[in-house]
């Protein structure tokens, strides 16, 4: 079977990793590696109602069991639509968020039982984990200036929300060394690439042609 490699990029809001995604996924197209970049939530078109759902303001305050319930749905979705069949393609699948954020986020942010959330993903994955994630660490004031006035519903969370996201991010990097690789996100955008660079070569399939 082949098989790709599928990298996850994590962090709280305005770490920058929408913005360094975008950067390897532009470096591994000129090296020649097939490459998908996706995102959650709404990574599949199926994702796209629910993306609108967990994120736009209108929807006010979810409960935060309903939330997670939402982002499960995406998710399961995501995985049987987008990420498993590039990965049977070979290609190396980049994920703006995945598995973790619901950890830190509804676990950490929300204050959710973290066993059922895990319990919750592996449903929703089936079986499809990180080859690596990328922990972006920024200091949670710093990510909070980078966002500018127009947040998202989540976006909109406190301080000492984003604190407790990241405590849990910082815990799970520690409980998981192997997979996990913490980047420092506060230096310059190319700082912060090459740092991902660094980690991904390790984990790159020789290439193709
Ligand atoms: N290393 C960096 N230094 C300065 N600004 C950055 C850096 N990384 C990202 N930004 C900017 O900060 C904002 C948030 O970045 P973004 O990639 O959208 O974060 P995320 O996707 O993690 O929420 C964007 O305007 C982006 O251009
Ligand atoms: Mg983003």
């Amino acid at each position: 079977m082949s098989r790709g490699i599928l990298i996850t990029f994590e962090g709280i809001d305005g770490c920058g990793k929408s913005l360094i995604m975008g950067m390897v996924r532009d470096w591994l197209a000129d090296e020649g590696y097939p490459v998908l970049a996706t995102l959650e939530p709404g990574g599949s078109e199926f994702g796209q109602a629910f993306r609108k759902m967990l994120l736009e303001s209108s929807f006010g305050s979810l409960d935060a069991q309903t939330e997670t319930l939402l982002f499960m749905v995406d998710r399961s979705r995501h995985v049987e639509e987008i990420i498993r069949p590039a990965l049977l393609r070979g290609e190396i699948v980049l994920c703006d968020r995945y598995i973790d954020s619901t950890l830190a986020y509804q676990g950490g942010g929300r204050g959710l039982n973290q066993e059922q959330l895990r319990i919750m993903n592996d449903f929703a994955v089936k079986g499809v984990y990180p080859d690596l994630t990328l922990l972006l660490s920024l200091r949670e004031e710093l990510a909070a200036s980078r966002l500018g006035d127009s947040k998202d519903r989540l976006e909109q969370e406190s301080l000492e929300f984003f604190r407790r996201v990241a405590a849990v991010y910082a815990a799970l990097a520690a409980a998981e060394p192997r997979r996990f690789r913490v980047i420092d996100a506060g230096a310059e955008p190319q700082q912060v690439f090459i740092q991902a660079q660094t980690q991904i070569r390790m984990v790159l399939p020789p290439r193709r042609g």
